[in-house]
């Protein structure tokens, strides 16, 4: 294939095009591999969010985000959950329950928490972190790592940690997951040092299906427990928070500080409610990744299998690779060395044939090192 994107297609007034002008009036639509969450609200969603009943969530809550706060605390196995547009407000509210200023807290090594939210949790919760490096598989941290790092109690002036954060599927590691029993005494560990437990589970459905698990088994032991259904579930934004009853009517109170009070926030559960939907499928996205990664090794990359919908492929240079890659509309990020591929449900099964017949015109150059 000898055809190069010369320029974005922004004619139909989306921010960013979903296709690029190849000469002609020639269009190839543009594979975004840049995140699940660039997916799109389908048909269905914005129908129900047209559809949604709605209250003030402020006053005296929105039936709908209620519905969407009930039915996700049921899935996880807790007694409640609030509702957040973010994941990151999610996460501070959580730091803010936990924490103290001055405590220590604990996280896997290049956890969103760490160094992917801009600090709140020093800035809103004065959390002081600690990463804890990766043990036996990328993003993995052993229960040992956990007692050692937390320490025992000692005289007044001993730092005191106060919470172990533990992320599944772990991004910046290229979606692995913590299998069920490394969670299981991850938890068992934290309750001996007496920390509580947060659990970042933006992907967590993405780590259920691939473990084959519920999310309530993955969630048990938590004492907070946050999820996404923007990240590729196809919502346009949401995020929930789940914990017990107490901590949630504490949580409520945060987001309102935070400025997170939604009015007719159930315009946006309902598309939630939508989202939820898709978990059945999720199994999908992990099946194209894996077909990416197959044909890229024979394309000559080399790189991890993935175990959900996050491909890390190490290249030469990631700025060349990423442009060469932008060339031919396949849009990439990148973690470290390495390109970032994520899948998710707006990539059809039958688009990864065509992002390696894409990729495979710029393999050598990309696998090359570039002159110095
Ligand atoms: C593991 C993880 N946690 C939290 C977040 C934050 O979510 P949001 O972008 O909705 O704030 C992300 C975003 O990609 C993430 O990957």
């Amino acid at each position: 294939m000898d055809i190069k994107i010369q320029k974005l297609d922004f004619s139909d007034g989306e921010l960013w095009p979903r296709k690029g002008i190849v000469g002609n009036n020639d269009f190839m639509k543009l594979l975004d591999f840049r995140s699940d969450t660039v997916t799109k609200p389908s048909p269905e969603m914005r129908a129900a969010m047209a559809d949604a009943e709605v209250g003030d969530d402020v006053l005296e809550r929105d039936p709908t985000l209620d519905r969407l706060e009930r039915r996700v605390a049921e899935l996880l196995g807790k007694e409640a959950a609030l509702w957040t547009p973010t994941g990151c407000m999610a996460n501070a509210i959580a730091m803010m329950l936990h924490l103290r200023r001055g405590d220590r807290f604990l996280a896997s090594a290049q956890a969103h928490v760490l160094g992917s939210e801009l600090g709140t949790a020093a800035w809103l919760a004065g959390g002081m972190p600690e990463a804890l490096p990766w043990d036996g598989k990328p993003g993995r941290i052993s229960a040992e790592q956990v007692r050692k790092a937390a320490g025992s109690s000692g005289p007044y002036y001993t730092l005191r940690t106060a919470l172990l954060c533990l992320e599944n599927t772990h991004n910046f590691a290229g979606g692995t997951c913590i299998s069920l029993q490394d969670h299981r005494d991850l938890t068992l560990a934290a309750q001996e040092k007496k920390l509580a437990v947060h659990l970042d589970g933006a992907r967590l459905w993405h780590a259920a299906a691939f473990l084959k698990v519920s999310p309530r088994d993955l969630a048990e032991g938590a004492d907070t427990v946050s999820v996404c259904l923007s990240k590729g579930l196809g919502a346009p934004m949401g995020s929930l928070l789940v914990s017990n009853q107490d901590k949630i009517e504490e949580a409520r109170r945060l987001r309102k500080m935070l400025g997170g009070g939604i009015r007719q926030g159930g315009i946006m559960a309902a598309a939630g409610l939508v989202a939820l939907d898709y978990l059945p499928r999720i199994s999908e996205d992990h099946a194209k990744a894996s077909e990416l990664s197959v044909g890229l090794r024979a394309l000559g990359f080399t790189q991890e299998t993935p175990e959900t919908n996050i491909l890390l492929v190490p290249v030469a240079s990631v700025p060349n690779a990423t442009k060469l890659l932008k060339d031919v509309g396949v849009l990439v990020t990148s973690v470290g060395s390495a390109l970032r591929f994520i899948t998710h449900r707006d990539i059809e099964a039958g688009e990864i044939k065509e992002a390696l017949s894409r990729i495979r015109t710029h393999a050598e150059a990309i696998l090359a090192r570039p002159e110095v």
